[in-house]
Formats: C-alpha cells, structure tokens, sequence
C-alpha cells in the first residue's frame, strides 16, 4: 500500500520542507464553468504548473453520459491530466475513476463542493461530515486504480470541530498521494477569509504533499500563504477568473522567473517598459484572450458559451467593458465575437 502513494507517480513529489523562498508549483483550482480545457492550456500558458478538470459527476460518468465525457477531454500538451470527480455514491466513484484511469495521469477526488445540489446527495464537502464513509470510498478507489489519487478537501462541514487534519491522517493510511485544502467550511462556502493557520496543521500532521487554497490572488498573498502554512504549492481559483496571468505575475514576483520571460512581455517586447500599469495588464489580457481562442481552435473548437463567461471575466473592470455586451450579441459567428473583444482589448491597450 506504501507504495502507492507519491512513489508510482513522476508528477507528485514528495513532501518538502518548511519554505525558504524556493519555486513551489502553482495550481489553477478546478472550477465548474471555468476550467474548460482551452482555459487550462491557457493557464498553464500563462504559468501554471498544474490543471485539474471541473468536477463531474461519477455517476454519470459511469453510465457513460456523453456531456460528462465531454467534461473530461484533454489535450496531449496537458501533462499531468487530472480529472476530478464527485459523487455521493461510492461503487460508481471507483467505476468511473477505473474508466478515467485509462487516459489520466491522476483522479482527483472533490470532497470541499459545498453546493445543496450536490451536498444532498451526501457528496462533496458533506462528506466531511461521513468521515468513515469518505475514508473508504477513497480506499474504494484506490484499490481499483492503479495510478495516484488525490483528494481536495475544505477545513470542515463547520459543524463541530473541523476534521479535515483527522481525514487527512487516514487519507495518507490508505494510499492518497496529495491532498488539497480549501482553509473554509462548507458552511462558510465562500465566506470570511480563508484560514491558512488550519492548513498548516493538516501541512505539519501528514507526511502527504498538501496544497493550500483559498484567497490567494496575488504575490503578496501567494508569499504569506507560503510563509504561514509551508505547503507543497498553492491552488489559485477565483484569482484566475479573468486574469490567469496571474500565475505568471506570482512567479514574477516571488523571484522564480523573469519579467521578460513572460509570454505577454515577449510577444510586446519593444513597446512594454514604455507602457503604463494599466496599459500593461489591458496587453496581457489580449495576448491571453487571443491565446485562449487559439487553444479552443486547437482543442474543443470555439465554444459560445466558455467564450461569454470567459469575455465578460477578462474584460470586467475595464473602460467601456459595456460594449462588450454588443459585441458578444452582434457578432454573427463564433470567430467575429472572438476577434471583436480581441479589438476591444486592443483599442483598451492603445494608450
Ligand atoms: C465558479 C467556481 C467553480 C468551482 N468549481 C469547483 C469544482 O468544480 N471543484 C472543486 O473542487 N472546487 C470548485 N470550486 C472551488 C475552488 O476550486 C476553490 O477551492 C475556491 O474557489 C477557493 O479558492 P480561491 O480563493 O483561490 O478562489 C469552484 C469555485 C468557483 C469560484
């Protein structure tokens, strides 16, 4: 059993000590809505180091619904390929982790979903609530895999004492290679601040690599996260709505790479150091819009509705983002409304 956690795996290294200012890996959070593949290349483009599908249902997965198949598609260039999965039922968890555990590199498995429409079917964060029942259906799967699973857990339900370092202890025990830690309750979901002290206890009573989440949107707070809870890398969500550059500007400014390394300063070299702030971020944006649009070409074809959320996201904020809306309306094709916010983004830029 030993040997199946962390050991079987080239992508999940082992725990590391405190931290001393050295790279950690940065993960783009899974995200329902968000994290469609054009926008993991996308971020994995713009820095980060590993991308992890949005949930989806196990138990459609295991009767083979094609939507939720189609949440699972991945692309050659996205290494590691983790899939995540929820469900309240823990036989057809393990069915479809073995069905994804033909393409995957890893299963992840969503334990902090504080969702009523998933929370009542007993999956979830409110598993935390069945620590006996969460701990063996991870053993479940673990047993019928033989590539490494993951878990991504919050603190708690917040009813009672939190659990989550408990969980963690018996999650290692059975075999789970790396956990992650939402430092909120369900019953918080996206409330008050994420306690990143609690991480720490479940980063310091495991030997299991543990990535911390919540709140980090910035070098600043990526540096502070580092610093209090000595995790193994950090998980970025709501941060990189919109801004997966967000990654690079982290590494940038935590001294793990260089300003002129960054795809968006490459590709505006000449004119970059002359720009102001704003007209910098409003460059980044195109250079990721377009690349994003790139990636959908490549990848999933382009999709109207990844294409609006993903619109409205990069452009929220900036002058005259209400004219968006005309162009996302307006635009007969797919590929008019691509090249309209990619003018959009370019005019913004123009100083
Ligand atoms: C729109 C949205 C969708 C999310 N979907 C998922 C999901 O599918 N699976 C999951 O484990 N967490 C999901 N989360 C939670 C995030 O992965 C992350 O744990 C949470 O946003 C806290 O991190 P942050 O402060 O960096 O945003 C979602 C969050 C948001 C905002």
């Amino acid at each position: 059993m030993l040997e199946r956690s962390g050991t079987m795996s080239n992508h999940i290294a082992p725990k590391p000590g405190a931290w001393d200012g050295e790279a950690r890996p940065l993960f783009l959070a899974p995200m329902a809505g968000v994290s469609d593949l054009p926008f993991r290349l996308l971020a994995k483009a713009c820095g980060a180091d590993v991308t992890i599908t949005e949930f989806t249902n196990s138990t459609a997965l295991s009767r083979e619904a094609a939507v939720s198949w189609r949440k699972m598609e991945s692309h050659e260039t996205e290494v590691p390929f983790i899939p995540q999965i929820f469900g309240g039922d823990a036989g057809d968890m393990a069915t479809a982790a073995e069905m994804l555990a033909e393409t995957a590199d890893i299963i992840d498995l969503n334990f902090g979903c504080p969702a009523p429409k998933v929370t009542k079917i007993c999956a979830g964060a409110a598993l935390m609530g069945e620590p006996d029942n969460l701990v063996s259906m991870v053993d479940g799967i673990i047993q019928r895999v033989d590539i490494p699973v993951t878990a991504k857990m919050r603190l708690g339900t917040g009813q009672g004492a939190n659990n989550a370092l408990e969980i963690c202890k018996s999650l290692e025990d059975v075999g789970t290679s790396r956990l992650c830690v939402h430092g909120r309750t369900l019953r918080q979901r996206y409330s008050g601040e994420a306690d990143w002290t609690s991480i720490k206890a479940v980063v310091d009573g495991v030997e299991t690599p543990v990535i911390a989440n919540g709140d980090v949107v910035d070098a600043a707070s990526a540096k502070d996260c580092l610093e209090v809870t000595g995790a193994a890398g950090l998980m970025i969500g709501r941060g990189a709505i919109g801004r997966p550059s967000v990654f690079g500007e982290i590494k940038v400014g935590l001294g793990w790479m260089k300003q002129e390394d960054l795809p968006w300063v490459q590709a505006n070299s000449e004119t970059w150091f002359e720009r102001s702030p704003v007209s910098q971020s409003f460059a980044a944006r195109r250079w990721c819009w377009d690349k994003y649009i790139e990636f959908s070409h490549q990848t999933s074809g382009l999709q109207p509705r990844w294409m609006q959320r993903h619109a409205v996201a990069f452009t929220k904020g900036l002058p005259g983002a209400k004219k968006i809306r005309a162009v996302m309306h307006g635009a007969p094709t797919p590929q008019a409304f691509a090249d309209g916010i990619s003018s959009f983004l370019a005019g913004t830029n123009a100083e």
